[in-house]
């Protein structure tokens, strides 16, 4: 049985409704239980044919026995004998035998009885007592009757002819053995002749005419049964004696040729009843096989049936026929109904089979819905239980992940308060480098700085892998040539390189390899792998940066080779696991770089490979694809994009530059306005600003902007991270506000992430400087974001209006300021009454505020712009019109025209007189 319920039940159905109908079939036709084998010494005559249809009748009523096919013997003794042989051998239960002769019959049936096989005598008998039963005529007492007929139809007087079954046959020898006796009782009757007939009618008609010629006095013939009686009256009529002789047979058969029709014709006198036992011979084997009680010794009876009664015999026995053949019609339609009816039950068991099924369907499904049901109720109850559990593990899950981000973003927050202190450091240090000192010092500071640098690589490292994590580490791809790019980075190392004597060569087999990837990534994956290398070669050893070309699987493959101490296999299975330190990293690295460099190459599609022998040497391989394809539109900048020349990497491999300014502004000449919360980072720049610049300081936003209106400073330092306003929203108040929008302004943050730079520049920063920066570059950048100003001032003079070419580079809104202040000066200048303050009013600004502004943008003082202004055009005048000069000075706005030569001349180093004179020679 399979583990299936529903294929276990089907077959549990399928089995009832086989048992039913089997049960049908067994039920209807029963079993045959018994085997009965039937020899038979002749089946060639009527009488013996009777036999075997009564037989058959009597089977009918007898189920349970099986009666094999007759064994005819044809009148044979010895193949009667192997017959009965061949019967045992067939395994019969029991057997009737009518033997041919008593004699040679009665050893195998001695034998077979031996066997404990029932044996049932049949009408002829063997010599010995040992069978189980017999059943036949009294054939003594047919003979006696016989003889005694004979008698009395002779009336006492008289010669009988024998005519005399076989031999050796028991009938006839009983018969004889009866009519002798009787005839003795009648001294005047005798049997004059006697012959063997053998129970053969030819032979009677072959033999008997010689005998009745030889007995020309025979008054009767008693013949051993009636066919052979019937050839002797044939013989006796031939021989013309027929009618004179009398003729008594045995049999007493019914129907054609029969005794008693014979009796009837007149051809015999009388025939003695002799009836076959075929009947009593089945129903004593079934009484004999059931072990019911039964009789040894069965005789049948006999009558005589003469003139007197055979019309009533004649008549009963053709009723008795007719009946006979109406039993035979109604056992067929018995038989036939049996079968109907063995159909019948066999639908029948089989409607019972298939309905049990049904039923047992029915109940199965009843039983399977109530599993399914309670099963249901069970997986219900389970799935509760699963999702309280699964709430529970969200629930932790959560808490986890909460913790995880509150860790997380402590540590990200630690990591940016690290910046700022590791800056002040680092400007600290390269302060005092800048300032000179002894060898031992410079040494010194140099070991401060480069570990200052190597924790804020370290911090660097941290805070990418946190943007890979949050997936905000964004690729931005622009196109460079791979080999110079590597070849540029590589100069970093040169100096490091000459130091140790380590051979640090460059090959590229293509001098020119375009190739799309973030420079400020790959910049990364590079600098670690060569710290890598360097870090692993000896002194005096060999490093090799190959860059090929493959053009099968179109990508680039960058090649980092050195001949340094190698790695463990172990190593080199984990080496690009986060903080996995090998035993060759334990003093150094952090296990960081060789992680994030994979993560790094992987967002640009590609891969890295390693491979190390300890002992022989480590080869790292880039492989980036080729082309633009693996990036999404997001991820590609289409202009160049150059690293910062002070990017924190570099400053790690390079000498400090110098921190002198080339050029060496004025001090004090402009005002910065330094915006930071940070009190020490804000100390130390206005330390170093305050030696250029006068200083104003804020501590937040608020404070910030304050002091940009009310003192319209220069420029604006200010970091992104302040309280009240950050970086970002103070940068677009300042720039949206005319009194502060011509302001630099620049932006110093740690969140050095592309998209706040780039935001922090649409906002309308200037310069965007990250944390850690380098303090030349800062100065540098204040100084040109201030000299621009001075460049963009001298490019617009006073008194002219200002073009597109002008005010290029100008904020926006400073333009508009630029242009409308100029348009209302060259409207109002002949007005004497143009004034700062009216200007102020139109502005809305302070004056102050206009002053700074003006100054700003112009490059001078508002009254200064106004004045220059009239004078150019008064100077103009002077060579286009014939108006003199105070004409000129009231027209150009000046209430006093001596106060109007003196302005002239300081502006032009003559007087208004002289400048037409020499102007208009010129001109002409
Ligand atoms: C048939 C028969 C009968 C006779 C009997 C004696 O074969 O000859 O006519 O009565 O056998 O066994």
């Amino acid at each position: 049985m399979t583990n299936n319920p529903t294929a276990n039940f089907i077959r549990i159905a399928l089995a009832a409704v086989g048992m039913f109908s089997l049960f049908a079939c067994a039920d209807t036709a029963a079993p045959k239980r018994f085997t009965i084998g039937f020899s038979q010494c002749t089946t060639g005559d009527a009488w013996r044919r009777t036999m075997q249809e009564e037989m058959q009748r009597e089977l009918s009523f007898h189920p349970d026995l099986h009666l094999l096919p007759v064994e005819d013997a044809g009148n044979s003794s010895e193949r009667q004998i192997e017959q009965i042989r061949k019967l045992v051998a067939a395994g019969i239960d029991l057997l009737i035998v009518s033997p041919n002769e008593a004699e040679p019959i009665t050893p195998v049936v001695e034998e077979v009885y031996a066997k404990g096989i029932p044996v049932v005598l049949l009408d002829r008998k063997t010599n010995s007592g040992i069978y189980t039963a017999y059943i036949g005529g009294n054939n003594v007492e047919i003979g006696e009757t016989a003889g005694r007929y004979a008698a009395n139809l002779l009336r006492e007087k008289g010669n009988i002819l024998e005519i005399r079954g076989l031999r050796g046959s028991t009938p006839a020898i009983d018969r004889h053995k009866g009519f002798a006796e009787a005839i003795q009782a009648s001294p005047g009757v005798r049997i004059a002749a006697e012959m063997e007939g053998k129970w053969e009618m030819e032979y009677v008609r072959k033999e008997l005419p010689l005998l009745l010629e030889q007995h020309p006095g025979i008054d009767l013939i008693y013949c051993h049964h009636d066919r052979m009686a019937l050839a002797a009256y044939e013989v006796a009529q031939r021989a013309g004696s027929g009618r004179a002789l009398h003729f008594i047979g045995v049999d007493g058969l019914p129907g054609t040729n029969g005794g008693i029709q014979l009796v009837s014709n007149g051809v015999l006198d009388a025939t003695l009843l002799y009836p076959t036992g075929g009947e009593e011979a089945i129903r004593i084997a079934s009484d004999i096989l059931h072990r019911r009680p039964f009789q040894k010794e069965n005789l049948l009876q006999t009558t005589v049936i003469d003139k007197r009664n055979v019309r009533i015999i004649e008549m009963q026995s053709n009723r008795i026929l007719n009946q006979q053949g109406s039993i035979e019609r109604q056992r067929e339609l018995i038989t036939e109904q049996q079968r109907v009816f063995r159909n019948q039950k066999i639908a029948l068991y089989f409607l019972l089979g298939s309905l049990v099924a049904t039923i047992l369907l029915g109940a199965w499904l009843y039983k399977s819905l109530i599993e399914r049901k309670e099963a249901y109720r069970q997986l219900e109850l389970q799935k509760e239980e699963i999702l309280d559990q699964r709430n529970q593990i969200f629930e932790m899950s959560r808490k986890a992940e909460e913790a995880t981000q509150a860790k997380v973003h402590f540590f990200t927050n630690i990591s940016h308060e690290f910046r700022t202190p590791l800056t002040l450091i680092l400007a600290a240090v390269e302060g005092l480098l800048g300032m000179g000192g002894s060898r031992e010092t410079k040494n010194d500071l140099g070991l401060v700085r480069a570990n200052a640098l190597r924790l804020l690589r370290l911090i660097s490292q941290l805070m990418d892998f946190r943007k890979i994590e949050n997936d905000k580490m964004k690729v931005r791809a622009s196109e460079n040539n791979l080999p110079a790019f590597v070849n540029e980075l590589m100069q970093s190392y040169r100096k490091v390189a000459d130091k140790r004597n380590i051979t640090f060569r460059f090959f590229a087999r293509e001098e020119f390899l375009p190739l799309w990837f973030d420079v400020y990534m790959l910049d990364k994956v590079l600098f670690n792998l060569l710290s890598n290398a360097f870090a692993f070669t000896q002194n005096g050893g060999k490093i090799d940066v190959v860059i090929v070309k493959d053009p099968i699987e179109n990508q680039a493959v960058i090649k980092v080779e050195d001949n340094g101490s190698g790695m463990s296999q172990e190593d080199v299975a984990h080496a690009f696991e986060r903080f996995y330190q090998g035993a060759a990293y334990k003093s150094s690295g952090t296990g960081l770089g060789l992680s994030l460099s994979r993560e790094l190459v992987q967002l640009h599609g590609g891969e890295i490979l390693l491979w190390s022998e300890k002992g022989v040497g480590t080869r790292f391989e880039v492989k980036l694809p080729l082309g633009r394809e693996h990036f999404r539109d997001d991820q590609i900048l289409m202009e160049k994009r150059d690293l910062p020349p002070y990017d924190e990497y570099n400053f790690y491999v390079d000498e400090a530059p110098a921190p002198a300014p080339a050029v060496v502004p004025q001090p004090h000449e402009h005002t910065l306005l330094l915006i930071e919360n940070n009190d020490e980072l804000r100390g130390f720049l206005k330390e170093k600003m305050g030696k250029y610049y006068q200083i104003l300081e804020a501590a937040d936003g608020e404070k910030g902007l304050d002091l940009a209106y009310q003192h319209v400073p220069d420029l604006i330092l200010s970091d992104v991270h302040i309280p009240a306003e950050n970086g970002l929203a103070l940068a677009k108040i300042l720039k949206s506000d005319l009194r502060t929008s011509h302001i630099p302004l620049v932006l110093l943050t740690a969140n050095a992430t592309m998209e706040q730079k780039i935001e922090g520049i649409q906002t309308g920063a200037d310069a965007y400087v990250t944390k850690p920066f380098n303090l030349v570059f800062l100065s540098e950048i204040i100084k040109n974001l201030v000299h621009s100003r001075e460049t963009l001032r001298e490019r617009f003079g006073s008194g002219s209006l200002p073009d597109g070419r002008r005010l290029a580079g100008m904020h926006n809104l400073d333009q508009q300021f630029l242009q409308k202040f100029t348009e209302m000066v060259e409207k109002q200048y002949a007005d004497p009454n143009l004034s700062v303050q009216g200007l102020c009013e139109a502005f809305r600004l302070s004056r102050v505020q206009l002053y700074r502004k003006v100054k700003a943008l112009a490059g001078e003082s508002v009254n200064d712009y106004i004045q220059h202004t009239r004078l150019k055009k008064a100077a103009q005048m002077l060579l286009d019109t014939e108006m003199n000069v105070s004409e000129i000075a009231y027209k150009v706005g000046y209430s006093s025209p001596g106060y109007f030569a003196t302005a002239f001349k300081t502006k032009y180093q003559c007087s208004p007189k002289d400048w037409r004179e020499q102007q208009g020679k010129h001109a002409v």
